[in-house]
């Protein structure tokens, strides 16, 4: 049996950074400020953290302004608004994102919803939902759907026609992968847990994008041969050796690799593109809001 290719994600988001550094200097020379992310942190949840603090390297790593904000778990809604308000208001501040989960009591939608949707590079405001859903190009899309499509369209080029199955119907990555391939005129079905016969769905599919948070669900089997497959799980599971653990995907990777194409590895495909994306997202809202046109080629 043929081996499929791993697509390096890593590498195409060290580009992608790349490219960003490159643009910073010419926005800081025509307005006389660096972009400015602002990442909003709950809690001391330690992936949480994790995220957080590599998103606030990789963003001064690019030459723009990071601001951190940790708040103790015990923080009101109230409060919580209130900060978000403060950071609307904040000229400086060009991408505000508050890092999810959210502790049970505070309520995302209504956090989500007062962010400024000119500053919401996590796309997730309902302003930039519809936007998206209808084809609105001054959406800003949420980062790991469209590093999926930036590494989809590397691969595949042109993507129209093909058979595009999602699996996951979340609102982070589910819910915008679907619109972001339709938009590239993809047959698209979105399959989720009350799916009759996933196995044969995903057997259809030209390209799958793996997004259900459980670990190696998708069977090497189920893959159409010579699929493209984006594995966006990053789920922790016990190691062989005793108490270790390692992170895995939603696809079981070693036996689907002799199906595919190409897949993107876990750790090392879908992850880095993320926050490559949000720095992306950072840059273009600082652009817009600055009345600049949007950085091309990002
Ligand atoms: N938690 C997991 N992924 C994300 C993300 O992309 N954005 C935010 N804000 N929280 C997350």
């Amino acid at each position: 049996m043929t081996l499929g290719k791993e697509i390096d994600g890593k590498a195409f988001a060290a580009t992608l950074r790349g490219r960003i550094a490159e643009t910073v200097p010419g926005f800081v020379e025509q307005t006389g400020r660096k972009p400015g992310l602002a990442v909003v942190l709950v809690g001391e949840d330690p992936a949480s953290s994790v995220y957080v603090r590599s998103k606030g390297k990789a963003t001064v790593e690019v030459g723009m302004n990071s601001l951190e904000f940790k708040r103790p778990a015990t923080i009101s809604q109230e409060e919580l608004i209130e900060l978000v308000e403060e950071l609307n208001a904040d000229d400086s501040v060009d991408g505000i994102l508050v890092q999810l989960p959210l502790p049970d009591h505070l309520d995302d939608k209504a956090v989500i919803a007062t962010i400024d949707p000119a500053k919401d590079v996590d796309g997730f405001h309902v302003v930039n939902a519809g936007k998206l859903a209808v084809g609105d190009p001054t959406a800003l899309v949420p980062c790991t759907p469209l590093g999926c499509l930036m590494l989809l369209k590397d691969e595949l080029g042109d993507l129209s026609g093909k058979e595009a199955v999602v699996i996951g119907r979340s609102n982070i990555v589910g819910k915008p992968m679907m619109q972001l391939l339709l938009a590239e005129s993809c047959t698209v079905t979105v399959a989720h847990s009350r799916t009759h016969d996933l196995a044969g769905v995903v057997h259809r599919a030209d390209i799958v994008v793996a997004a259900v948070g459980r670990p190696e669900m998708v069977k090497g089997s189920w893959i159409k041969p010579g699929a493209v497959v984006i594995d966006v799980g990053i789920n922790r599971v016990p190691a062989e050796e005793e108490g270790k653990s390692k992170i895995v995907g939603d696809v079981a990777t070693a036996e689907a690799i002799n199906h595919v194409a190409a897949i993107t590895p876990v750790p090392g495909g879908v992850g880095p593109m993320t926050i490559a994306v949000l720095l992306r997202n950072t840059l273009v809202a600082a652009h817009v809001r600055a009345g600049l046109p949007a950085p091309k080629g990002l």
